[in-house]
């Protein structure tokens, strides 16, 4: 039987195709690059000496971008305030290539390596059940046959020397990382204590602010129905989706933009520790925030943000693909409409700041609101508007007074 292994050339899943070809499965190995720092060319060789029967390398930074990352943008989407979801977010497009590659090769069966307490397993196969209904997914992290011959990484050492499973001899930084065009995330090991401090060094996509330039670097960021179309910085214009987050990835890892120290609530029903930093994606955060109360009306507005945060709990719980994901997308998008224009910005020592914006499809109204002009408006007619709103006021004082209460 043929099984697509979610392959990443680490330790766990190299133990896992070894462990899988020992079972007699033909494990065909998918490696999506979604932009994380891998040497793909040596993980095929390596997942090919194992005994993979094929190794699919696929080029997804695109497709992650654009359609993952952008609604996520559009949406302003964030998990309990902070949280900004690049891995929530890449785990439904690395699913899609999954299931091709099983549709391709005609495999009954698709394999990973997430952790049996976490939330990567719980999107990897919500994702592939939802793309493709008679899929059977293996997660040997969560067998008895696999985790009692598995304790830990000691035992898939031991494994990997007896089964002539090359490990790199760099000593593993001792905590885990999930790297991609949007974010690194740092977990477990030594930050498992919430109390302990990330080291200096854990850092990969970002400087510390403190050693951050004192030069601040200024920026545009335009919008087009609430999706990114242009950033302007140096002199320079970049256009492409992927071009715009690499670029503000770079800059804003320069000035030590979008860490966050967290603790979360997994969909699984615990709270785990992580740090965070997404450069690009807090600063398109900040601006798409800004641009979005510039333009929208306000009751659409509250309305757009109930919906976002719904979204946020559907993306993170692993339901990209759903009905209701895809209904509230639609929606959010519709109410994006109206958001058009660009944001002036600027990032300094691990803040960004705005400094201006403008629209054409802003429901500001200049006249309207300055203090020189009365334009369309009666004061006169305030008098009566806060003489209703204070009746309840002035009967809640009444009652209080009269009957004690506090
Ligand atoms: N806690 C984050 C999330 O659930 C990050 C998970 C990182 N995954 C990993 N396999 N290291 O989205
Ligand atoms: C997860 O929530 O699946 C990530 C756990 C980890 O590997 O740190």
């Amino acid at each position: 039987e043929k099984v697509i292994l979610a392959y990443s050339g680490g330790l766990d899943t190299s133990c896992i195709l070894k462990w899988l070809l020992q079972k007699n499965y033909d494990v065909i190995c998918y490696i999506a690059n979604i932009g994380q720092d891998e040497d793909f060319e040596q993980a095929k060789k390596k997942a090919l000496d194992i005994g993979a029967s094929k190794v699919v390398i696929e080029d997804v930074k695109e497709s992650f971008v654009e359609e993952y990352v952008w609604p996520a943008v559009q949406g302003g989407l964030i998990y309990e305030s902070r949280y900004l979801l690049g891995t929530s977010l890449a785990r439904p497009c690395i699913s899609v290539g999954l299931v091709k590659c099983a549709r391709e090769n005609h495999a009954k069966y698709i394999s990973h390596g997430a952790t049996g307490k976490g939330n990567d397993q719980v999107r990897f196969e919500l994702s592939c059940y939802s793309l493709c209904p008679d899929i059977q997914i293996i997660a040997p992290w969560r067998l008895e046959e696999f985790t009692s011959k598995f304790q830990g990484r000691q035992d898939l050492m031991k494994y990997a020397a007896e089964h002539s499973i090359p490990v790199v001899a760099t000593v593993k930084a001792p905590w885990s990382m999930d790297a991609n065009l949007m974010h690194v995330s740092y977990e477990s090991g030594i930050l498992e204590n919430p109390a302990n401090e990330p080291p200096k060094d854990l850092f990969l996509m970002t400087k510390d602010p403190k050693d951050a330039p004192e030069k601040p670097t200024r920026l545009e960021i335009h919008f087009k129905e609430g999706l990114p179309t242009l950033v302007k910085a140096e002199k320079i214009i970049y256009t492409k989706p992927m071009e715009i987050l690499t670029y503000l990835n770079k800059i804003g890892g320069e000035h030590g933009i979008g860490r966050i120290d967290i603790v979360e609530n997994r969909f699984i029903g615990m709270k785990s520790r992580g740090v965070y930093e997404t450069p690009g994606g807090y600063i398109l955060h900040t601006a798409h925030k800004d641009i979005e109360l510039f333009c929208l009306d306000k009751e659409v507005y509250r309305v757009k943000q109930n919906l976002a945060e719904r979204l946020a709990d559907y993306v993170y719980n692993g339901f990209w693909f759903s009905p209701e994901g895809s209904y509230v997308r639609k929606c959010i998008a519709l109410a994006e409409q109206s958001v058009n224009g660009y944001v002036k910005l600027e990032v300094y020592k691990g803040n960004v700041t705005v400094l201006g914006r403008s629209s054409e499809t802003s429901m500001y109204n200049e006249d309207l609101v300055s203090m020189d002009k009365h334009s369309n408006f009666s004061p006169s007619d305030a008098t009566g508007f806060i003489n209703i709103q204070a009746l309840r006021l002035k009967e809640y004082q009444r009652v209080k007074t009269s009957s004690n209460i506090h």
